[in-house]
């Protein structure tokens, strides 16, 4: 790990417990130096992997990306192919090191359409991970948050309708229970690169009382420096969460 040492910008007791992130910006990032966008994914996935390592080192606990959204399918083929193919790679080089510095990776989002071969993947990693107690980090791929939500009603539906609960009985817990994000605390910080101010159907439950946090450094060029003025932001928010300030 590259460590860095001087003073930090920001508290180190008060670090964001969980840190979601929408990696935008790949495509840009490779069309300004006249790359094909893949080269910007390519550049994207280097950008994760540090920056996963640099959470940890921090002691965040959770750190959520945007891999791939239920939308994204509408690209073209052979981004879609690239990406897959990205994540291919990433798994099979990576995990190893992940799980070296104690970092559990999980995946949030439906895994049916993707190939035989990614799906094993993950498997894998599930299984390697499993050993793991350190930072969780959660993959979002083929996630939407709007399809989290509907699974989850879906399957409420099913428990009341097989008689296993009262639609009376139906709260905030039992919904998310049925959830990816089930367990994992909500984001303190949701953190998006590449100029972008919208949310585009990520984590829309989980981020009812998140933090944003919007910057135009696309995300290839995100790192420690930028993940460092996010934590230094962050802390200057006063989080009242519907109510008044202390
Ligand atoms: C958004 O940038 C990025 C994506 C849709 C893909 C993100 C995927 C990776 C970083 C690769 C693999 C991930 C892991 C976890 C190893 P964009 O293409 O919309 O950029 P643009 O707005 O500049 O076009």
């Amino acid at each position: 790990m590259n460590k860095e040492t001087g003073p930090l910008p920001f508290d180190k007791e008060n670090i964001p417990r969980h840190i979601a992130f929408v990696m935008d910006g790949n495509g840009r990032w490779a069309q300004k130096r006249g790359l094909p966008r893949t080269a910007g994914h390519s550049a994207g996935s280097e950008s994760f992997h540090k920056a996963a390592e640099i959470l940890a080192e921090l002691g965040v606990e959770h750190m959520t990306v945007y891999a791939f959204s239920t939308e994204n399918w509408k690209r073209p083929l052979e981004e879609v192919s690239a990406i897959m193919g990205l994540l291919e790679k990433y798994l099979r080089r990576s995990i190893r090191e992940l799980v070296e510095n104690n970092i559990q990776l999980d995946f949030w989002g439906d895994l049916s359409p993707l190939s035989p071969k990614l799906r094993k993947l993950i498997d894998q990693t599930d299984e390697l991970s499993k050993q793991c107690t350190g930072m969780q980090v959660h993959v979002c791929l083929n996630y939407g948050g709007r399809d989290e939500i509907l699974r989850a009603a879906r399957a409420l539906a099913q428990d009341c309708l097989e008689g296993r609960l009262s639609p009376e009985d139906i709260g905030e817990k039992e919904l998310e229970g049925r959830m990816y994000c089930h367990d994992v605390p909500p984001p303190d910080l949701l953190v998006r690169p590449g100029g972008e101010m919208r949310i585009s159907n990520f984590l829309l439950w989980e981020c009812a009382y998140s933090e944003f946090y919007f910057t135009d450094t696309l995300w290839p060029d995100f790192g420690r420096e930028e993940i460092y003025k996010a934590i230094a932001e962050f802390q200057k928010r006063n989080r009242r969460y519907g109510g008044l300030s202390r």
